[in-house]
């Protein structure tokens, strides 16, 4: 017999629109212990001055100033709950469209997709939810204890730093990741697009230049890419492997694989109900960018990248209008190098 699609049983208390509740989750380790670690461990990285910001190379990743100085603590301290649910990409890969699905699909009982005060309606994106590295850099990494199951959380750090993640590096305990990668060409120019917001003067090419050595934030993107796909592999049940033009194409289906990996799949009322579309609709690009809460004010207090930045063209394909010839040719052997014999493919 079909279930009515308001006749679910209650809702888990979490995931809760993070920027609800955080004023009241505020706990901050003494700044000076964390000032006095910070130039500890710069000390000893090293580093690259880009564009725009300086980067640190911590076990084979760049990482920026902001983000390093947590990056220990949080390898070493971050315990997953199980049902933690954890949405992980590189920066320019759909992670902002990702973290809309994923909200709307975990929080659809408390807000159905058409609710006037649904927080897609209120908030952006990344307010939803805890930036991992962001508290632990911050001092708060206290805040995630607070928070009720099941938490969602998003990440750029690569697996390796959220080792516990994964039953592989956790006793047999992991939680679960949703990841996204992008095809790294259009990756390139969104991050250069995004880029440009705050520092007009990077050109296309270093923003390129920095994305073939692998020195852009959280890079390189291969081994970020790598370290996920592998785990998608080894561990099906814990990390969900999604491409971004694949989401493109097939909306429904990405939603629906979405909600059945966080174990929440859509009941026959539901998609009778049409709640798959409705979330999909919800999250659309055109949806999100008309939204207040995403024309204005900045992702991130430090960077000032405006909201609205987050939103572009969205389609496949832009690298196109960007890259020459021999620009393209040099990531497509840096992928056919990288990723040869490990099964990851794009199209
Ligand atoms: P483009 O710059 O190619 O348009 P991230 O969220 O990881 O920063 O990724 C940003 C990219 O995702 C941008 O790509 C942006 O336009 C696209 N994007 C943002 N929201 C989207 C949505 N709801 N649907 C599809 N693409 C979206």
């Amino acid at each position: 017999m079909a279930t009515d699609a308001h006749s679910i049983p209650a809702p888990p208390a979490g995931p809760v629109p993070f920027e609800d509740v955080k004023a009241g989750l505020a706990t901050l380790l003494p700044e000076q212990d964390r000032e006095e670690k910070k130039k500890e461990l710069l000390s000893t990285l090293p580093s690259k001055t880009g564009a725009y910001t300086t980067g640190y190379c911590y076990k084979g990743f760049w990482l920026s100033e902001l983000v390093v100085q947590g990056v220990a603590a949080l390898e070493q301290r971050f315990q997953p709950r199980p049902d933690d649910v954890i949405v992980a990409s590189l920066p320019k890969c759909g992670t902002t469209w990702t973290i809309s699905l994923t909200v709307a699909t975990m929080v659809r009982r408390a807000y159905p997709p058409t609710a006037a005060d649904h927080p897609l309606r209120r908030l952006n994106p990344h307010q939803c939810l805890p930036f991992l590295e962001g508290l632990f850099a911050g001092g708060e990494e206290g805040m995630l204890d607070a928070l009720p199951s099941p938490r969602l959380i998003n990440t750029h750090m690569p697996l390796a730093f959220i080792p516990r993640a994964t039953p592989l590096g956790n006793g047999g305990r992991g939680c679960k990741v949703v990841y996204v990668c992008r095809e790294p060409k259009d990756m390139v120019v969104s991050l250069w697009h995004y880029i440009q917001r705050i520092s007009p003067q990077t050109t296309f090419r270093q923003t390129f230049d920095s994305a073939c050595d692998g020195t852009t934030p959280w890079g390189p993107f291969w081994d970020h890419f790598l370290g996920y796909w592998g785990a998608s592999i080894t561990c099906p049940d814990n990390v969900l492997f999604m491409w971004y033009e694949k989401m493109l194409r097939e909306p429904i289906e990405s939603v629906k694989r979405l909600a059945r990996f966080v174990g929440q799949p859509f009941s026959a009322a539901e998609v009778e109900a049409n709640i798959v579309r409705d979330i999909v609709e919800l999250c659309s690009l055109e949806n999100l960018k008309s939204m207040d809460a995403n024309k204005t004010g900045h992702v991130n207090p430090h960077f000032k990248f405006p909201r609205e930045a987050l939103f572009r063209k969205g389609i496949a394909g832009d690298w196109k209008s960007h890259m020459t010839m021999e620009m393209a040719c040099r990531i497509d052997d840096i992928m056919a190098d990288k990723f040869r014999n490990t099964g990851l493919t794009f199209q």
